[in-house]
């Protein structure tokens, strides 16, 4: 038998997993809807065309950054009217646990060079600015022709190193989310809407 799959209702709330309790490492987790799949992909499309309006007639070169920002890339780049290309970059940071340790550090390159091209650095969430304050350093060490950073969200609230986006999806508050590719423990990351993640006693 085929299993209805859920849909979003006026309330958000038959959406299969809005304020569920999940069974996870033991502990109740409940989700709320802090932006729905229509606002992202609205607000990736406006993205996708102010990429290309300020670098047209230009090839732009994409590195995403593993592996929460991936799902995001995919969509951007749809959306983007250009040449394009694309790599990735990872790097260690949240672990598994929510907590950010303060370290970044590189766990995979980019394949290719990125000299003299106009390269977009595409992250899921600014939160700290460490991760790309880290990774605007390596890059610009290998030359490239411009490069600009594009967030889905920013915590600015949370912010200990300056960064200017270039490009940002959303401003959200502090909370830790999960969905479109954000994960908590690696997990939540395929909901296709952007959850406020909630422990039981605010833990994480
Ligand atoms: P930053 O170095 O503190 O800016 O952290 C950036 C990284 O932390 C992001 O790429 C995410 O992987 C992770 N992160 C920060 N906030 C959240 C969140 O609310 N949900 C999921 N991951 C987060
Ligand atoms: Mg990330």
């Amino acid at each position: 038998m085929r299993r209805k799959s859920p849909r979003a209702g006026k309330d958000g709330r038959a959406l299969g997993y809005q304020g569920r309790r999940r069974k996870g490492a033991g502990r109740d987790e409940q989700l709320r809807i802090l932006l729905r799949r229509s606002a992202i992909e609205r607000r990736v499309r406006q993205l996708g065309r102010q990429i290309g309006a300020d670098f047209k007639g230009e090839r732009v070169h994409l590195i995403g950054v593993l592996k929460g920002a991936s799902i995001f890339l995919s969509d951007l780049i749809r959306e983007i009217r250009l040449e394009v290309s694309l790599d990735f970059i990872a790097v260690a940071s949240y672990g598994q646990s929510s907590h950010s340790s303060g370290q970044v550090r590189l766990i995979k390159d980019l394949d290719n060079s990125i000299e003299g091209l106009h390269t977009i650095l595409v992250e899921d969430i600014l939160d700290t600015g460490r991760t790309i304050a880290y990774l605007q350093r390596v890059l610009l060490q290998r030359k490239p022709r411009s490069l600009c950073v594009a967030t889905l969200l920013s915590k600015r609230s949370r912010r200990v190193r300056e960064i200017q986006p270039d490009y940002v999806g959303f401003t959200i508050p502090n909370q830790f989310v999960v969905g479109y590719g954000l994960d908590f423990a690696e997990r939540y990351r395929n909901l296709r809407d952007i959850c406020v993640l909630e422990l039981p006693g605010g833990q994480r």
